[in-house]
């Protein structure tokens, strides 16, 4: 009998206990939920190991998460004030990642599902950073839509139910996220570069004539005439020797790359008669795109759910709210199950 098929007939809980654990990239993260509620979140990160280096280095990072993951994991579950044995459930990201990472997490998810006896949960990174919304908002409830954001993927998404999804929207080059960490480079900041632009965009004013990002039929955009023109606008400055302003070209950009992204959301929720936006990933953590949201989805009377910053990059809350949704859904994992360094979001429509 395999490890799923033995929880077949498991009486649920409606509001289980839930270990969420997550170490797809550079932060070992733990947390524990009681259904929708956060019970405790402990992250231990390599980000300031990694930016010695000017990004994240896997075999650094896999080490790192074997040093924290024990550490991380018996401190969400002493901060929710629970034991071990009340656990009801163990959800870990089995993908998207680096897979050295992943699977440092997922092994030890393994051990940990085994020994107390409850079922495992295998949960895709990106459905935890949109899952994220659910613990921001405990009566959320779909239909709404959902602006993803994150370094890997980029959508509009019209979440029909809690495991049923239609892509309206993606991008047809680079995710938003990396789009930002590109801009960092040019512009010479340190990594992660999202959060340095944003830093250096609060000093400047967005006066560079930059193309408004390509926003084609179907809520599809794209990226990659944005990153060009910032590329060109630098270089031709240095080559002329013009000064310019770094902060104000941060501005520019971050209007460029986030003011569609907000409009399309707004859009869709209008397309498909839906009162409320969701939004999660790291590009969410932006306090401009955060603003723009706000702003947008207020003249449209939308209802907006944005998860606190902390859970919009990666964190275990997120992984722990998809966990329970999967855990209503019945799907469990087997002890069999590997490592994903890519997962599709998936084909336009219906999923
Ligand atoms: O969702 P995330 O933490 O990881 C993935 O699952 O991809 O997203 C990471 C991305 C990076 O590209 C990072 O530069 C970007 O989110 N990011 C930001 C901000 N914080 C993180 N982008 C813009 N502004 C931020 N404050
Ligand atoms: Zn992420």
């Amino acid at each position: 009998m395999g490890y799923a098929e033995r929880f077949a007939g498991l009486p649920l809980k409606d509001e289980p206990l839930i270990l969420g654990i997550e170490s797809s990239c550079d932060e070992t993260a733990a947390a524990v939920i009681r259904g929708r509620r956060l019970l405790s979140d402990a992250v231990i990160s390599s980000a300031a190991v990694q930016a010695e280096y000017g990004g994240v280095v896997p075999e650094i990072a896999s080490r790192a998460h074997t040093d924290a993951i024990g550490a991380a994991v018996e401190r969400a579950v002493a901060e929710a004030g629970v034991a071990p044995a009340d656990l009801d459930a163990v959800a870990v990201t089995y993908g998207a990642g680096l897979l050295g990472a992943l699977l440092v997490g997922l092994s030890f998810a393994k051990s940990y599902a085994y020994a107390l006896g409850v079922p495992l949960i295998a949960v895709d990174h990106i459905r935890g950073h949109m899952a994220a919304a659910y613990l921001a908002d405990p009566s959320l409830e779909p239909p709404f839509i959902t602006l993803l954001a994150s370094g890997g993927h980029t959508a509009v998404l019209y979440t029909e139910s809690y495991t049923a999804f239609e892509i309206l929207g993606s991008t047809r080059d680079d995710a938003a996220g990396e789009a930002f960490d590109k801009a960092a480079r040019v512009l010479g900041l340190p990594y992660p570069g999202g959060p340095s632009v944003e830093k250096l965009a609060r000093e400047g004013t967005p006066c560079v004539p930059l193309p408004k990002m390509f926003a084609g039929a179907g809520y599809d955009f794209s990226y990659s005439g944005l990153k060009t023109a910032v590329v060109n606008y630098c270089h031709t400055k240095e080559q002329k020797g013009e000064p310019y302003s770094r902060a104000d070209v941060a501005a520019s950009f971050q209007c460029a790359a986030c003011d569609v992204l907000a409009e399309r959301a707004a859009a869709a929720a209008r397309a498909k008669n839906c009162r409320t936006v969701a939004a999660g990933g790291g590009v969410i953590a932006n306090g401009y795109l955060r603003r723009k949201l706000a702003d947008v989805c207020e003249k449209a009377g939308l209802r907006l759910v944005l998860p606190e910053k902390k859970y919009c990059t990666d964190n275990a809350a997120m992984i722990a709210a998809e966990g329970l949704v999967q855990y209503r859904a019945r799907r469990f994992a087997d002890l069999s199950v590997n490592a994903c360094a890519h997962i599709p979001l998936g084909k336009k429509g219906k999923q």
